[in-house]
């Protein structure tokens, strides 16, 4: 039984490129209706602000009839905040969030938007919780982008709860362990642990895909147009010395980063390691990521592939589909959202 008609179109817009994933069919049996990655017009190596226009033009070109979409929220002004609450009624702990939220946030209760999922609860009984932030304006902002562009937005989340659908989309979960999602975009990667088909820690590290083109172009004293070009290419193809050691940097610190966060982790909620750590966004796809992390973190590192137990129909291309599959994981957790 199909509910084409029902499902969600999943829509990722980063800063550097835009990601679409729709399905039909249920959880357990999706097949694929359409998934794309787009990259954005840039002006000066800055992408430009999303159009309405561009938004429905990309939609109509992937001939999706249904208009409800799922986003990821792209604004600069989300946080997370990780909680540990006495239990409570269900309505009290949304104004308990809210206030432990404002307490340190310098902005007007009133312009600000705050949601939180649960991610366990401690042996004491207390609960504990991610706590999500936005700025009003940028959430409405975004919502009325997507009104012009004429869909309808059903579900607007952060990143890191959309990598849990994305990662329950695929895979089982064994009790107790500790799975990581490593979103790589352009200018930020995101870092979540998942542990019994919850989020349990988020993390935000601000190093990106543009800090290894911009590593690369400043020792090899070349644009940052053909550093970004050679390192698409390339990657950390061995061979090139002087090239592995400028994309190593960056993502020596990135590995440090992710490191440093897992010790957190273990430390402050006295958990155990991580024993997977799947690796998405655009820098997944580069040559020879998969090694060098699991050599830096001794975490062993997968690109995603979040269309692995999707059908793909006759006539998709596969092969192209695989190429960008670790781009589109956050689109594809987006869609499968329930509206
Ligand atoms: N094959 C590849 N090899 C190496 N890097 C790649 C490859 N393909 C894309 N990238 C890099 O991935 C980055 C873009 O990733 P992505 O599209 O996930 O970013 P984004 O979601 O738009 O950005 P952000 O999440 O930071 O706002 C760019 O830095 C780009 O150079
Ligand atoms: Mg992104």
């Amino acid at each position: 039984m199909l509910f084409s008609s029902k499902s969600l179109i999943g829509i990722d817009i980063g800063s550097y490129s835009i990601k679409i994933a729709a399905f039909n069919g249920r959880p357990g049996a999706y097949a694929l209706k359409a998934a794309a990655c787009f990259k954005l017009p840039s002006e000066g190596g800055q992408a430009a602000p999303m159009e309405p226009g561009f938004l429905s033009g990309i939609i109509k070109s992937q001939k999706i009839s249904g208009r409800t979409a799922s986003a990821s929220f792209t604004g600069h002004s989300l946080i997370f905040k990780h909680l540990h609450l006495p239990q409570m009624p269900e309505k009290d702990l949304k104004e308990a969030v809210k206030w432990e939220v404002r307490k340190e946030i310098a902005i007007d209760p009133k312009d600000l938007i705050s949601d939180y999922v649960l991610s366990g609860s401690g042996k004491d009984k207390t609960l504990s919780i991610i706590a999500f932030a936005a700025v009003r304006n940028e959430v409405e902002g975004q919502m009325r982008l997507f009104k012009e562009a004429g869909l309808e937005l059903k579900v607007l989340e952060a990143v890191p709860t959309a990598l849990l659908s994305a990662f329950d989309l695929n895979n089982g979960w064994e009790a107790g362990v500790n799975y990581g999602m490593l979103d790589i975009g352009d200018g930020r990667s995101t870092l979540a642990v998942l542990k019994d088909k919850r989020l349990s820690f988020v993390r935000e590290i601000s190093i990106g895909g543009r800090d290894l083109t911009r590593s690369l172009a400043q020792a090899l004293n070349i644009s940052y147009e053909e550093a970004e070009e050679r390192k698409i290419q390339n990657g950390l193809k061995e061979g090139d010395k002087a090239a592995v050691k400028a994309l190593s940097a960056p993502l020596e610190r990135l590995c440090t980063e992710i490191h440093r966060s897992f010790d957190y982790y273990h430390a402050q909620f006295r958990e155990g390691s991580v024993t997977k750590l799947f690796l998405s966004g655009g820098t997944a796809r580069m040559v020879g990521i998969e090694g060098f992390i699991t050599n830096l973190t001794g975490i062993q590192s997968y690109a995603d592939d979040p269309l692995r137990k999707i059908k793909i129909p006759k006539g998709m291309d596969r092969q192209a589909l695989g190429r960008i599959a670790p781009c589109l994981s956050i689109a594809a957790g987006l869609a499968t959202r329930v509206p």
